[in-house]
């Protein structure tokens, strides 16, 4: 987490008083990639990496924002209909007019922000800025009426409307309502969720950050749920979750194969998730990471989110002898998640770091997982 001081400072040298410190953090996905939409499980947990906001209502229906990290400010109006263009700005402004529409009177205000979310990495950097700002709005002008789901879905109306992302509830979810030292299994089609103490005797998780991030032409990520939503239809059904590999191989031959891989894709994660559970119940964490590898294999080959240095990551755990590997969040790109023996974590790291350097001319980020808490005051 970033110095709070810090921004406290910055704050006090632009507005000239103190402000009131809120920070949310970003997520790791055990297992369950692609799945929220489609009314699937996923697995996350918040990390310690957040973005922490020093925030102090103003009054004058304007919002004067700094980020600290970017060295960007910038003033808008909450009532302005179109809002800012810039999209680190999009975010604050989605969350104030969603909490509008939510019935919060928000008003103007000034903001210091910033954070150690690696942007790009699939660590959702934009959800933990979302839910940061929802969070800090409810606090300061709903007196904490909304409950964390109803702040998630405000983060996800704001990716949907303002961003343009139609991404899953996952990362906001798990940005509202981590803890410490708990994974959390999250039943996307029902909200219900349990949490699963996290300490897995002998092992570790390892995120490696690729440092690369293939922005593509138009929005794959959209693509993606489009055709799972297609097969749906197709299977009448209101999502996946709800379509059995019988149904799926009856409709192939009507369906491109494009789609059907995609669902392919998807009704495998499924049964993985749920091999992963019962794996978890007995302790078994060997069979946890080889379900992380088949789900790499389905989202390299079925789903296409993965890319030439991913794979390559994937490759080297694995010849690492590490026990699982995946890509990690929404893909094309950012990090892979590693489920690591302890004893093999420093020759894993050491050997990824020197072949991924001579490989692609580039440095990876090694990110040891801790567990962290959700969205909360400081
Ligand atoms: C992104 C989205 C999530 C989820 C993941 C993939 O992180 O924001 O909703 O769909 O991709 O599991």
């Amino acid at each position: 987490m970033i110095d709070t001081e810090l921004l406290h400072n910055e704050f006090e040298r632009r507005f000239g008083h103190r402000g009131t410190a809120y920070t949310a953090p970003g997520r790791i996905n055990l297992i369950g990639e692609h799945t929220d939409y489609n009314g699937g499980f996923v697995f996350p947990g918040a990390v310690e990496q957040s973005i922490t906001a020093v925030v102090s209502p103003n009054g004058s229906g304007v919002v004067n924002a700094y980020a600290m990290d970017l060295q960007l400010e910038a003033s808008f109006a909450i009532d302005d209909p179109q809002g800012p263009t810039q999209v680190h700005l999009r975010y604050i402004y989605g969350v104030v007019r969603e909490m509008l529409a939510a019935g919060v009177a928000v008003n103007g205000f000034d903001v210091v922000y910033g954070g150690d979310v690696p942007l790009g990495a699939g660590m959702s950097s934009s959800a933990a800025l979302e839910c940061c700002f929802a969070y800090a709005l409810n606090d300061l002008y709903g007196g904490g009426r909304l409950d964390r789901m109803t702040l998630a879905k405000i983060g996800q109306a704001t990716e949907h409307k303002y961003v343009g992302v139609m991404c899953g509830i996952m990362d906001q979810f798990a940005s509202m309502h981590g803890r410490k030292g708990s994974l959390m299994r999250l039943d996307c089609r029902s909200g219900e969720f349990e949490y699963f103490p996290w300490q897995p005797e002998g092992y570790r998780l390892i995120l490696v950050n690729s440092c690369v991030k293939h922005e593509l032409v138009g929005s794959p990520y959209n693509d993606r749920r489009r055709s799972c939503e297609r097969v749906a239809q197709m299977a009448g059904v209101e999502t996946l979750r709800d379509c059995t590999w019988q149904r799926l191989e009856e409709l192939r031959p009507r369906l491109a194969d494009e789609d059907y891989r995609r669902a392919r894709y998807v009704l495998g994660e499924k049964d993985r998730v749920l091999a992963v559970c019962d794996a978890l119940q007995r302790g078994d964490y060997e069979t946890v990471g080889r379900q992380m590898y088949m789900t790499h294999e389905g989202l390299s080959e079925d789903y296409e989110v993965s890319c030439d240095e991913i794979d390559f990551l994937v490759d080297e755990a694995r010849r690492s002898g590490v026990s699982g590997s995946r890509i990690m969040g929404g893909g094309f790109g950012g990090c892979t998640i590693n489920l690591v023996r302890n004893e093999l974590c420093d020759a894993f790291c050491t050997a990824v770091r020197q072949n991924y350097r001579s490989r692609f001319g580039i440095d990876c980020q090694i990110v040891p997982v801790v567990i962290g808490d959700g969205a909360r005051r400081l």
